[in-house]
């Protein structure tokens, strides 16, 4: 078949700036395999990851358990809809619940999804539970925020891009400063209608913004103490990628209402969740929620190997003490560098900050260089630049990464 035949990075980047719809701008470099922490391209030409399918691929590219459990579920059972059970659903939900500690699972698919499943759990809980007058419930957000992409998540963005002409937008949000507690009591106390105090506990897509220590444990005790739920998105941070299991366990807070995506897959197939105890979950009954394949026997069959690779690996110990290797190297190199100003982060997610304004295209030329080094990552800002590999990655990969970095980054230095 014509389609099929081998074509060159220039004519397959061009099918899909004719085909596709342009809601992306990805890095020119066209990607055929994967393994572990390194991806080919088309040519043959091996890279570091060094994006992880933002955090989705942290157990690795193709993942052989993984990539089994996916297998050999595909040849059993693939879909039965939530209109029957499933022999497998059951068994994921346990064991997912069992793994981060709570009563009940959602099963979902993206992450915008299951983000949107929390607000639905936080404002149903909100008028049964809490007592809040019909329609009045309103969700706390941080400015600067991710979520998704969906119409309820961006009317509380505050990205023009993801926001303009996309109108009108849902109510029932409060945006308040990220990292400020002060800002969060005074809206708890001068709004008796908030249900719940949405929060990535690293903002990811704003540049690894990583808040004050104490920040997710002192609003978690401002939201018992005003009876608000704290909703908890990891759905980048989590699975180990800040080198704990979720990275509210660095300040041991255990979230009402956790969401999940990405990496609880591996990266192999779309899996999102929430995760809630009995109190606040049981307030969904039959047809207030769901999807068609949310909680299907290959999702929940993969989501069980990812965890266990997860856990069998010690990834989350591993990305600690790489991640503390990776800051420790790169702030010698920014001691005496004219280029980059700061390295932030926890575990595998940081960031550096390059010196140069928010829409400079600085940031993107440095990542073209990176690729014609050998290593992929992407800008979140002009001025910021992403660094999360894969959590299977080895102390000298790291060690050579960070050579490709620092080579790479004098390049640009005046
Ligand atoms: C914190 C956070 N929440 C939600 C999402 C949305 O996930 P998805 O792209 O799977 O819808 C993302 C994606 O980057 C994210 O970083």
């Amino acid at each position: 078949m014509a389609i099929l035949e081998q074509q060159t990075s220039q004519q397959l980047i061009e099918l899909e700036n004719k085909y596709g719809a342009h809601n992306y701008h990805p890095l020119p470099v066209v990607l055929s395999r994967g393994e572990g922490v390194y991806v080919w391209d088309v040519d043959g030409k091996q890279y570091y990851d060094f994006l992880s399918a933002y955090s989705a691929v942290n157990q690795g590219h193709c993942h052989p358990k993984i990539v089994n459990a996916m297998v050999q579920q595909a040849q059993t059972l693939t879909l039965t809809s939530r209109a029957f059970h499933n022999d497998m659903l059951g068994k994921y939900e346990k064991f997912a619940c069992e793994f981060f500690g709570f009563d009940k699972l959602l099963p979902m698919n993206t992450g915008a999804e299951a983000v949107e499943t929390a607000l639905k759990l936080c404002r149903k809980w909100a008028y049964e539970v809490k007592g809040i007058d019909e329609n009045k419930a309103e969700i706390i957000v941080c400015e600067n925020n991710f979520h998704g992409r969906t119409t309820t998540i961006i009317s509380f963005s505050n990205d023009p891009v993801a926001r303009q002409n996309f109108g009108p937008y849902t109510n029932g949000f409060i945006k308040i400063e990220y990292d400020n507690l002060e800002a969060l009591e005074l809206t708890l106390k001068s709004n008796p209608n908030v249900g719940g105090f949405l929060v990535e506990p690293i903002q990811g897509e704003a540049g690894v913004y990583v808040p004050s220590e104490n920040y997710l444990a002192k609003a978690k005790s401002l939201c018992e103490t005003y009876n608000v739920l704290f909703i908890a998105d990891e759905v980048q941070t989590g699975i180990a990628r800040t080198g704990k299991l979720l990275a509210v366990n660095h300040e041991n807070v255990i979230p009402d209402i956790l969401v999940l995506g990405k990496a609880i897959s591996g990266g192999v197939y779309p899996v999102s969740a929430v995760l809630a105890n009995d109190a606040i979950m049981n307030v969904i009954k039959p047809g207030n929620h769901g999807s068609t394949f949310g909680g299907n026997p290959v999702a929940a069959a993969v989501a069980i190997a990812a965890l266990e690779v997860v856990r069998d690996e010690k990834l989350a110990e591993n990305a600690e003490i790489l991640g503390n290797l990776f800051r420790f190297e790169l702030n010698k190199y920014i001691d005496t560098s004219s280029i980059a100003s700061l390295v932030r982060g926890k575990g595998l997610l940081n960031a550096i900050l390059i010196n140069d304004d928010e829409d400079s295209d600085r940031a993107w030329n440095i990542c073209l260089a990176l690729r014609d080094n050998g290593l992929l990552a992407k800008p979140t800002h002009g001025n910021i630049i992403r660094f999360a590999p894969p959590l299977v990655m080895d102390k000298e990969q790291l060690l050579d990464c960070v050579s490709i970095i620092i080579k790479t980054l004098k390049q640009f230095e005046n």
